[in-house]
């Protein structure tokens, strides 16, 4: 049977925190999908053949405005146990006869639950619990069959539910942190309520798609731009797992690296056993993006030296079939869009653009079902190594957008010792890969006055740059110890030539971005 069999589907009514449910689900080693709410019957059991369970999400909207999404006809009929989140529950009770009102001022934060029915959703839960409530419109009068399964101080209807026909509804959100046990809501429906098979694990994953690459790819070559990332080393290695030798995985190292990092994928190759193509473009990349200062200008440059050189390198190596790609879910969900209201957002791939076109068309991408955590967790599991696998993000043009002003070498190399002395401190206190998202160090093209001995400099600036966040679309600045800064900043003007000043960038985003360029 499919390793997405039995699972749950997720419909998207525009919720912020839509794919934290999908994400909470398959924690639960379930798979689940997010759909958009315009999805067919067909389109649903496409994605997840014989799914058990539906899960309806929050969303910006009223359900009585008059562009409100609805529910489609098929989620009902199917008979499959449904939960309706804040939005989602609103509409299940607005369509089974139930009655929702504004509620006159807006529900935000934490609030104490009272669950007045122990059983389905809360299962083994004690009767007094912590929600997180964010919410405008209310449940007046839930709809026949329904009972109270919990309430809170201003809402009488928070959780409800038609045990019989396994229909339930929440007016908080059990997939945020803030709601402790939701973790144990969520799988009291999936594994109790709609008894979803448990199979989505890292061992059956890796299994399945190594098969299905394998049927796939048949006899030919597949061509993969290793970046030095984690998707691009895990989908190497399943296909690699898959077909052997007919991967041909090429490196380019484009200068622009962080220390150390361009041994690192050398190294990870050879313990896997590749045959990696690695191609030192420095001077190439360098000598294009000589004089260049505008940022924009930097990245149409990298981008179109870099698709030059992988093209070069793909016809030297003769016929190749396919293209591996690192593709995710999570790039999946907004390429495709999932039907949030009025926001549908279009993200291009990069590094595509100026390969053959018959190579475009034939993609392999074993990741496209991943969430970020699940490919580390695949990582784990193939045995790469954790320095691979636990690498923070790393933006396509490299340290090129990192030296605001002119791209050198040494400026590169003043911007790679000093990074290697914050990011090597963060991970020695454990919060490279938990408490910050994203921890880098930039070089300014400013230069400042200082004294050092008995002696005057003029020299250069480093900010360090530290951010918290779940998607990158927003994010806050890590509130890092101040004695870490401290030794880091010392450190740094003490160790790393030419530099006499350090800077902590303490900017949101928005209105910043995490990168300076
Ligand atoms: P910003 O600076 O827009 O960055 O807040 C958001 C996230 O995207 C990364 N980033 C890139 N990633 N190619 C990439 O693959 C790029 O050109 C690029 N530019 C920014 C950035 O590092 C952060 O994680």
């Amino acid at each position: 049977m499919a390793l997405e069999a039995g699972g749950i589907i997720i419909l998207d009514y525009g919720s912020q925190t839509a794919q934290l449910i999908a994400r909470r689900v398959r924690e639960l080693s379930v798979y689940a999908v997010l759909l958009p709410y315009t999805a067919t019957r067909e389109q649903a059991q496409q994605a997840v053949p014989g799914f058990c369970g539906v899960i309806l999400s929050g969303g910006p909207l009223s359900v009585y405005e008059a562009n409100a999404p609805r529910l489609p006809d098929w989620v009902l009929e199917s008979g499959v146990p449904v939960l309706g989140i804040c939005y989602g529950m609103q509409l299940l009770t607005q369509r089974l006869g139930g009655k929702v009102a504004g509620a006159a001022r807006r529900e935000y934060g934490m609030t104490a639950l009272e669950v007045a029915c122990p059983v389905a959703l809360f299962d083994g839960l004690d009767a007094a619990q912590t929600v997180w409530m964010s919410h405008a419109d209310r449940i007046e009068q839930p709809p026949p069959g329904f009972d109270i399964l919990a309430t809170s101080a201003s809402a009488p209807y928070a959780a409800i539910g038609d045990l019989e026909r396994g229909l339930f509804g929440v007016q908080f959100h059990p997939e945020v942190i803030h709601t402790p046990h939701g973790p144990a809501m969520l799988r009291n429906f999936v594994i109790g309520v709609c008894q979803a098979q448990t199979g989505w694990t890292p061992e059956n994953f890796i299994e399945a798609t190594v098969a299905s690459i394998r049927d796939q790819v048949g006899s030919g070559r597949v061509l993969l731009g290793m970046s030095g990332g984690v998707d691009s080393a895990v989908a190497g290695e399943l296909i690699h797992r898959a077909v052997g030798d007919q991967l041909v995985p090429v490196f380019i190292n484009h200068g622009m690296l962080r220390q150390g990092e361009a041994d690192l994928v050398v190294q990870a190759a050879r313990a896997l056993d590749w045959d990696l193509v690695a191609v030192d473009a420095t001077e190439e990349f360098l000598d294009a993006l000589h004089g260049v200062t505008d940022p924009e200008q930097k990245r149409v440059i990298v981008g179109a030296t870099f698709a030059r050189v992988f093209e070069r390198e793909a016809a030297r190596l003769g016929t190749l079939d396919w293209l591996a790609q690192g593709t995710i879910y999570p790039d999946v969900i907004e390429s495709a869009g999932t039907g949030r209201p009025g926001a549908e957002r279009i993200k291009s791939h990069h590094n595509v653009g100026g390969l053959p076109d018959h190579l475009k068309t034939r993609l392999v991408e074993p990741l496209r079902d991943l969430f970020k955590d699940e490919v580390r967790a695949v990582g784990e599991h193939l045995g790469l190594p954790d320095s691979l696998v636990w690498r923070q993000p790393f933006p396509g043009p490299g340290l090129a957008v990192r030296c605001v002003g002119e791209v050198t070498w040494e400026r590169l190399e003043t911007l790679r010792a000093a990074d290697a002395i914050f990011t090597g401190a963060l991970d020695a206190a454990g919060l490279l890969r938990r408490g910050t998202a994203q921890a880098f160090a930039m070089l300014l093209p400013v230069r400042s006055v200082g004294v050092m001995g008995d002696n005057r400099t003029y020299d250069e600036v480093i900010v360090l740059r530290a951010v918290t966040t779940d998607d990158f679309m927003t994010a806050d600045w890590a509130r890092l110890p101040d004695d870490l800064l401290a030794r880091v900043s010392s450190r740094i003007v003490n160790e790393v030539p030419g530099v006499n000043r350090v800077l902590y960038d303490i900017s949101t985003k928005p209105p910043a971005t995490i990168e300076w360029e």
